[in-house]
């Protein structure tokens, strides 16, 4: 990967060949004046190439003059090999780099893991296409077409106890003497729950075997279409879960399920989305609907229930028992999904109310079942939910986090959506900032890994106490007091994409404050039930919606995660598809997914005495226990003195 060094400041980071120098400076830390999120328009973040050269993007920001001179935008330009780079004076939101060193984009647990294990499993798909070439009858061998093809299969495949349905009964007799004695039986092979052909075709149709791994989100609905011959994944789609119309939060969803034909109109609403989503995969790649045999699904427990049309009304109230924690494999067709006679639906199952099956999806993507060492995955949402544990043994909670993650709660928040500020750093002197937007777009909203930015970056600065509220000594024309109290000015009206100032309001602040209490609370009851230290854990996976680029620094800084070595933290991205993905090309894997499930022990925190006292600890920055954040107090302690000689 091309270096890029920053000067005077001596700064060096690596990046990806294409990545824009104002991006590499946000990874240095090296402060550059942006304030329209890398759009190209404020003109702010100029940079001069010393050294090297860059592919610059066109700008009118800049003369010709300065163009000669080496001047770019840092938002514009691309690194293609190593380059020094001088800040000039203008451009220059701070005195030095803060940290300096450069960080690197969080490192992915890479998909080709959880493809090498599926390999290595060597087990063929739950459903899968077998090709059965049986011999002719005569009047010497007038063996039922039944008979011949379970004998066949049981010869060639070395499947027993095969059973059929009425209705694939009723396509043999053609189906074998179309093909001339070959056809294909599309097997589902679930293994405890049973070994039956779902459907037959005449001929060899082995080449033509999809399945789609589906994410059923609360706020988004995201598919992979699975060729099963080669593992690879043709096509892949994703969309708000079309439910939202119908509530944010899963509890408002189980109470919209009550009313009269509410639960029936969440499960269409659902498929609904599924097949818009299916339909345009499928027309991307060039498969057939009758070229699906199955659809592996992850969700938490309540969307498993919409899915499958089945109530999830008492996983509200106490004793809070849900309908199932395991579903029956059904047909496609049955539950409105698109594809064909055969196509089956298998949901992972949910260990419990609240855990559910795209946890059990992740800790398969996350390779802990494999594992020795102490593991901890931790999905951030709405919910969070959090799984510690290894091969031997597997402990788990879940706390809701309200949706500041997502941007709900939030005055000008959003979801990790082109135009959401994702990145941010300030001058610790006047909290000028430097932000990027996802896609380089104006500013529109703040996301997750934003507000985890920014937030921090505020505290650390001084110019947010340890309570959450503004500090009211500090001097910056950005902080100021607005309709709903104090706030502070990230984007000016006239450089937002939206025409209108985005703030962060004190209200904002606490609502994080709270989602990030109710995750570090939830790690702390874990490690507390299996009486490990944090030092103890081997490595940390996060999942969930944030971008490539969330600051896991500051997430400790924030208190939301425990602080320990940052390279120990691992960013796995969306893993309820990647855990369905292996299961849909797997049934070892589908059998893992069980094991996991019913290895979990799931610890509920409703009815957890220490949780509330460990809870309301967490709710200040970065929580009322400082020896428990050493490093953040000394970044703490550093910051300010280097604003005092400011
Ligand atoms: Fe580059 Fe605004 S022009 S950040």
């Amino acid at each position: 990967m091309p270096r890029v060094t920053f000067i005077p400041d001596d700064v060096s980071v690596s990046v990806e060949t294409g990545e824009s120098l104002l991006r590499a400076a946000m990874l240095a830390d090296v402060l550059v004046t942006a304030s329209c999120g890398g759009d190209g328009t404020c003109g702010k973040c100029r940079m001069v190439v010393e050294r090297g050269t860059v592919r610059a993007g066109q700008s009118a920001k800049l003369s010709d003059a300065q163009t000669a001179a080496g001047y770019v935008l840092g938002c514009l330009a691309e690194v293609v090999e190593d380059v020094f780079v001088r800040i000039p004076v203008e451009s220059r939101a701070g005195a030095v780099p803060l940290r300096g060193g450069g960080r690197h984009p969080n490192p992915i647990l890479a998909p080709e893991e959880c493809a090498a294990r599926v390999a290595d499993s060597g087990s063929p798909p739950p459903v899968g296409k077998r090709l059965v070439r049986m011999f002719a009858p005569s009047l010497s061998d007038n063996a039922s077409d039944l008979t011949r093809l379970c004998q066949t299969i049981r010869r060639d495949h070395g499947l027993e106890g095969v059973t059929v349905s009425l209705p694939v009964l009723g396509q043999l007799p053609a189906a074998a003497r179309k093909g001339d004695w070959t056809v294909t039986a599309v097997v589902a092979e679930l293994a405890d729950t049973g070994l039956w052909i779902a459907g037959l075709e005449p001929g060899d149709t082995t080449a033509r075997q999809f399945a789609v791994a589906v994410d059923v989100g609360t706020t988004t609905v995201e598919v992979a279409l699975v060729d099963l011959t080669s593992g690879a994944v043709v096509a892949r789609e994703a969309e708000y879960n079309a439910q939202t119309s119908r509530g944010e939060d899963v509890i408002t969803r189980v109470i919209y399920g009550t009313r009269p034909e509410g639960l029936r109109e969440l499960h269409e609403l659902v498929t609904h989305t599924i097949s818009v989503l299916v339909t345009s995969a499928c027309g991307k790649a060039g498969v057939a609907f009758e070229e699906l045999v199955c659809y592996v699904a992850a969700g938490n427990t309540v969307m498993t229930h919409l899915l499958f049309g089945v109530t999830p009304a008492n996983i509200r109230t106490s004793p809070y028992i849900p309908a199932a924690t395991e579903f029956p494999c059904v047909c496609a067709t049955d539950l409105m999904l698109p594809g064909g006679p055969s196509t089956q639906v298998i949901a992972l199952p949910c260990p419990a109310s609240w855990l559910g099956g795209d946890i059990v999806a992740g800790v398969l993507a996350s390779g802990i079942p494999w594992r020795d060492e102490l593991t901890l995955f931790v999905d951030v949402g709405t919910n969070g939910e959090m799984v510690l544990g290894n091969k031997e043994w597997l402990v788990a909670c879940s706390c809701s986090a309200g949706p500041a993650f997502e941007g709900g709660g939030i005055l000008h928040g959003m979801r990790a959506a082109q135009g959401a500020v994702e990145q941010v750093r300030l001058d610790p002197g006047t909290l000028e900032p430097m932000i990027l937007t996802i896609g380089g777009a104006k500013p529109l909203g703040i996301c997750g890994s934003g507000l985890i930015d920014l937030v921090s970056e505020l505290f650390l600065a001084g110019a947010i106490e340890r309570n959450g509220v503004f500090a009211t000594a500090t001097d910056s024309p950005r902080l100021r007091k607005g309709a709903r109290g104090p706030e502070y000015v990230l984007v000016f009206a006239e450089e937002s994409g939206t025409g209108d100032d985005i703030v962060l309001t004190e209200v904002d602040i606490d609502n994080l404050m709270r989602a990030k209490a109710a995750i570090f609370a939830g790690i702390s009851i874990l490690t507390e039930c299996v009486d490990v230290d944090f030092d103890a854990i081997h490595e940390v996976i996060i999942a969930g919606g944030f971008g490539h680029y969330l600051d896991l620094e500051r997430v400790t800084t924030l208190g939301m995660m425990p602080e320990i070595a940052p390279e120990k933290y691992v960013f796995i991205g969306n893993s309820s598809l990647l855990g369905a993905r292996c299961v849909a090309s797997s049934k070892g894997m589908l059998q893992m997914a069980r094991r996991v499930s019913e290895m979990i022990t799931y610890i509920d925190l409703s009815v957890n005495a220490g949780f509330m006292e460990t809870y309301v600890s967490a709710t200040f920055l970065p929580h009322t226990d400082q020896s428990l954040f050493p490093r953040t107090e000394k970044l703490l302690a550093e910051r300010r003195a280097l604003k005092a000689v400011m």
